[in-house]
């Protein structure tokens, strides 16, 4: 899909027609003309098909006369679900145009910000990552380049769509760095991507080994000693409030996790190339920020390391001494993202003295087993921020649960040798997890709100859903671009 344009309303010849309707709909504007060349074929295919408008309702009715290769309508539900529906609506229609050239879409009754969040459902559904796909046939490729929508208030639809388009850049960019292999994403490779946002305004610092070394970075150079391929620290800054306070996102960027001498299991390792999706989220996210100009001062920082067993890896017994001097046992290798994230959250609080820290982390298989796959655990030390992100969530359907800290939990962690180990045992192991990470948030100087959001069930779709095709999510890029816009902005 290339272009989404929005245009006054005109009766399309050809190509795919789809209608946005609500529950208890009339058929009006393009809809009606339509209904009216076609000899009432769409009112009676609609009444046929027994669509209803409902929410996520779908029907299909082939050559209805004309030139009109098919219409679709898609249902909003009952009137009043706003952006969300008519979001949701967008990525429910794309299946059943792609497969034409150009589609119109009839969106004369919306509000103009209703049909640029169905624009914005169209691209997010749209999203494939085929680029490594040589033999495709053409059949199977989807075709549709020209999107119109049909709108009253051609420049409101397009103000109220502009941000939109820079959100979904957003999530395009951080489903690209997901979906790349390992061979080819590897830390170097992606904090050259980073790179790229340069064009968009942020500010990028790139810190390799000896930079790393030389701040004390033992938590995450550990992890990265068994590589052939460097550590990172990639370091994003999006200005758009003068001298304000900034607020700070952390990723763990592990670009793939074997586990380490602690090796994982060979069945479905290859999935572990998503295991730099935290980092990857708070790259789209900064693209996003800074595309939509968002009035906020923001940095993003990721650490990135790929985890492998060698004759140079870390070992379990191994000690290593943090950027914040306290010093941790290895007792599994395979508990590496907490490492990374211990050196990097130390860093963007001292550095930055930010008004909140989230981190973003592809953290424990433990949360899969607390929450499944539909929504992503919550930690924080602060109760606002708690509530601001699960709300935040709610609004953009990326859902959170909040899950506890507690010194309680501290027990498993303690070393006989060290100031504590990387692993706390098996019962409570996100938040025996989350409770690690925690240490490295500094309380000396007042309270940091901080959160910890761990995305290991959530970064990585099996089946699609309305504005998510199968594969890497992006889940975190909206969500904390709403929290941004909602509470922290102007
Ligand atoms: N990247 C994994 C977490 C993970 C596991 C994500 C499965 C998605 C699916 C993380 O680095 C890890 O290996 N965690 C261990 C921690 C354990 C050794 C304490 C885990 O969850 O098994
Ligand atoms: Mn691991
Ligand atoms: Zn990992």
């Amino acid at each position: 899909m290339t272009d989404i344009l929005f245009v006054k309303p005109v009766l399309p010849r050809a190509g795919a027609l789809v209608l946005p309707l609500a529950e208890g709909f009339v058929l009006e504007g393009l809809a009606k003309q339509a209904d009216e060349a076609t000899g009432g074929a769409i009112a009676r295919g609609l009444e046929a098909a027994g669509f209803k408008g409902k929410k996520g309702q779908s029907a299909t009715l082939w050559a209805p006369g004309g030139h009109l290769s098919r219409v679709v309508a898609v249902g909003l539900g009952a009137t009043g679900g706003g952006t969300q529906a008519a979001e949701a609506a967008g990525g429910t229609a794309l299946p059943l145009i792609a497969s034409d050239v150009e589609a119109t879409i009839a969106a004369e009754s919306l509000p103009a910000p209703e049909s640029a969040a169905f624009a914005a459902g169209l691209r997010l559904r749209a999203y494939r990552f085929d680029k490594y796909r040589t033999k495709e046939s053409a059949e199977d490729k989807p075709k549709l380049t020209r999107v119109t929508i049909a709108v009253p208030d051609v420049p409101a639809a397009q103000a109220a769509h502009a941000p939109l388009s820079a959100i979904a850049d957003g999530v395009c960019l951080t489903r690209d760095l997901v979906s790349e292999p390992p061979n080819i994403l590897y830390p170097a490779e992606m904090a050259d991507r980073c790179r790229a946002l340069e064009k968009l305004g942020v500010s990028v610092e790139v810190l390799g080994p000896a930079e790393l070394e030389k701040l004390g970075f033992g938590a995450l150079l550990g992890v990265a000693m068994g590589s052939a391929r460097e550590a990172r620290m990639v370091v994003m800054q999006w200005r758009g409030a003068g001298d304000a306070q900034p607020v700070a996102f952390i990723g763990k960027g592990v670009t793939f996790d074997t586990g380490g001498i602690s090796i994982k299991p060979a069945g479905g390792m290859e999935d572990m190339k998503f295991d730099m999706a935290g980092a990857g989220t708070v790259i789209g996210l900064m693209a996003a920020l800074a595309g939509r100009r968002a009035k906020v001062n923001a940095v993003g920082l990721v650490g990135l390391v790929e985890n492998m067993p060698s004759s140079t890896a870390q070992r379990p017994g191994d000690v290593v001494t943090s950027h914040s001097g306290q010093t941790i046992e290895i007792i599994n290798t395979d508990a590496e993202g907490r490492l990374v994230l211990a050196d990097v959250i130390w860093y963007g609080q001292h550095r930055f003295k930010p008004r909140f820290m989230v981190n973003l982390a592809t953290l424990t298989g433990a949360i899969i087993v607390a929450l499944g796959h539909e929504h992503a655990g919550l930690f924080s030390n602060d109760d606002t921020l708690s509530r601001q992100l699960a709300e935040a969530g709610k609004a953009v359907g990326e859902k959170l649960w909040r899950m506890p800290l507690d010194e309680a939990y501290d027990k498993g962690l303690k070393s006989e040798i060290a100031d504590m180990k990387n692993v706390g045992g098996r019962p409570g192991g996100s938040i025996t997890a989350a409770q690690f990470i925690q240490r490295f948030v500094d309380t000396k100087d007042g309270h940091t709100p901080w959160a910890h959001l761990d995305i290991a069930g959530t970064a990585w779709a099996t089946k699609d859903s309305a504005i998510v095709p199968k594969g890497a999510t992006a889940f975190g890029v909206r969500l904390l671009d709403r929290l941004v816009a909602d509470h922290y902005e102007g």
